[in-house]
């Protein structure tokens, strides 16, 4: 689990390392363990949380912090979606429940209506048109890109962690870790040359963001990717946070002398570990490893972006890497959250109602939810669904034919 204050990169599975490739369900059963026995925590959380009225998001950092963990476990927990834990769930919401009527700590009747008229796709499409929706925060990972042809990283079989076993790696996450690469760089260089941006482009939802830019609503676009599709749909630079870095610098790893897209590509696509011209350490793309820090500016759009956040849209992502997970929990306490995905992230199971309690993560619970959507399914289509509903199908169609004409 990520620890509150960490500012570099951790994958919440990576407790479960020494399982080997079978990341997932390892993952889902060993962070289902650990939240549960924090659950005194999250109840001391949940009381002072609720108390303040605003919800555990209103507490700001360390707050945050620890709905990253507790996210993360969600996202696992979900793969587990056995009987037991949605009993156990059951049992927390109605423990929760008593407990709030026993404190007195439901809020009045008359209490300010909900932001969203319905809780559902056409809820947020309305909320949308309303003229109340003026900074949309979107957040995508690797599921954005699979319609490019470029895999994902979890999706069982065809995620790149699944597909490693010619690099004889430890474990799948090692090509990305700062440690083993330093030892042993070749794997992530023969994987760079394979998956090198360039190659492929832009999906509908990249431009589905691009149209969000185009219409005046989007606050800031964070990804997750490295493939550069954002640049390439056309997304400006300064809408855009490259949260894991990208290929278009580099750096020596030694005496951190730094090198341009076009120097490493001809060191890549020439199959050599490039090393650096005045002291012969290996150099590595901009790319944030495991163990590394993310990029100045990510952090400074995080301290400011997530309090204007009117509606953050989710797509294509586990939500298992810290700290871009816990963003989800960054956003105002009434703010509404999209989810589009293929897998309903951070749902079910006991650490997930943990979260709830806290008022942290994304609920998605009918009885008390009020503001997470899921849109569950490819992101395209759920980005088709939202452009008719909004009346841009148009738009979208021909922000898509002009970018196949450009590639
Ligand atoms: P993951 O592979 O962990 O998760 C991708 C999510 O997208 C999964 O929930 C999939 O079910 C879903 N998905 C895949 N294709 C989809 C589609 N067409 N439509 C809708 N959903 C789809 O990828 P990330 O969450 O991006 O870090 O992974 C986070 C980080 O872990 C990456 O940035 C990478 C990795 O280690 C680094 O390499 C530094
Ligand atoms: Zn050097």
């Amino acid at each position: 689990m990520a620890s509150p204050s960490s500012k570099k990169l951790e994958s919440d599975s990576s407790q479960s390392r020494t399982a080997g490739a079978d990341l997932n369900s390892e993952g889902a059963v060993a962070d289902g363990k650990s939240a549960a026995s924090d659950s005194g925590d999250a109840g001391a959380d949940a009381v002072g949380a609720t108390a303040d009225g605003g919800g555990a998001t209103a507490d700001g950092g360390g707050a945050t912090a620890d709905g990253g963990g507790a996210t993360a476990d969600g996202g696992g927990a979900a793969a587990d979606d056995s009987g037991v834990a949605e009993a156990d769930a059951g049992v927390f919401e109605s423990l929760m429940s008593l407990i709030e009527q026993k404190l007195k700590l439901k809020k009045s009747d008359g209490e300010e209506p909900p932001v969203l008229q319905s809780v559902d796709v056409a809820g947020v499409v309305a909320f949308m048109q309303s003229g109340r929706c003026k900074n949309i925060i979107t957040m995508a990972g690797a599921g954005i890109s699979t319609s490019a042809g470029i895999p994902d990283f979890r999706s069982p079989g065809s995620g790149l962690y699944s597909n490693l076993q010619k690099y004889d790696l430890p474990y799948p996450e090692a090509i990305f870790e700062l440690g083993f690469f330093r030892q042993n760089p070749q794997p992530f260089f023969t994987l760079a040359k394979e998956l090198y941006p360039g190659s492929f482009n832009p999906t509908p939802s990249h431009f589905f963001v691009k149209l969000l830019e185009e219409k005046g609503l989007l606050l800031r676009h964070y990804t997750q990717n490295i493939d550069t599709l954002e640049h390439v749909a056309g997304i400006s630079e300064s809408k855009l946070i490259e949260a894991h870095g990208s290929f278009r610098t580099a750096h020596c790893l030694g005496c951190r002398k730094s090198y341009n897209q076009d120097w490493i590509k001809d060191e890549v696509f020439a199959d050599r570990v490039p090393s650096c011209e005045s002291c012969g350490a290996v150099v590595k793309p901009d790319i944030v490893f495991f163990g590394e820090a993310l990029p100045d500016r990510f952090y400074k759009a995080v301290a400011t972006d997530f309090r204007k956040c009117d509606l953050l849209i989710v797509m294509g992502t586990s939500l298992t890497v810290q700290p871009f997970a816990s963003l989800i929990d960054n956003v105002p306490p009434k703010c509404p959250r999209l989810l589009i995905n293929r897998d309903a992230v951070g749902v079910t199971g006991v650490a997930a109602t943990l979260q709830r309690l806290m008022g942290k993560g994304q609920a998605f619970q009918p009885s008390k939810n009020k503001r997470d959507v899921a849109l569950i399914g490819d992101c395209d289509d759920g980005c088709f669904t939202l452009a008719r509903q909004l009346g841009w199908q148009d738009d979208l169609q021909r922000l898509i034919t002009e970018g196949k004409k450009k590639s």
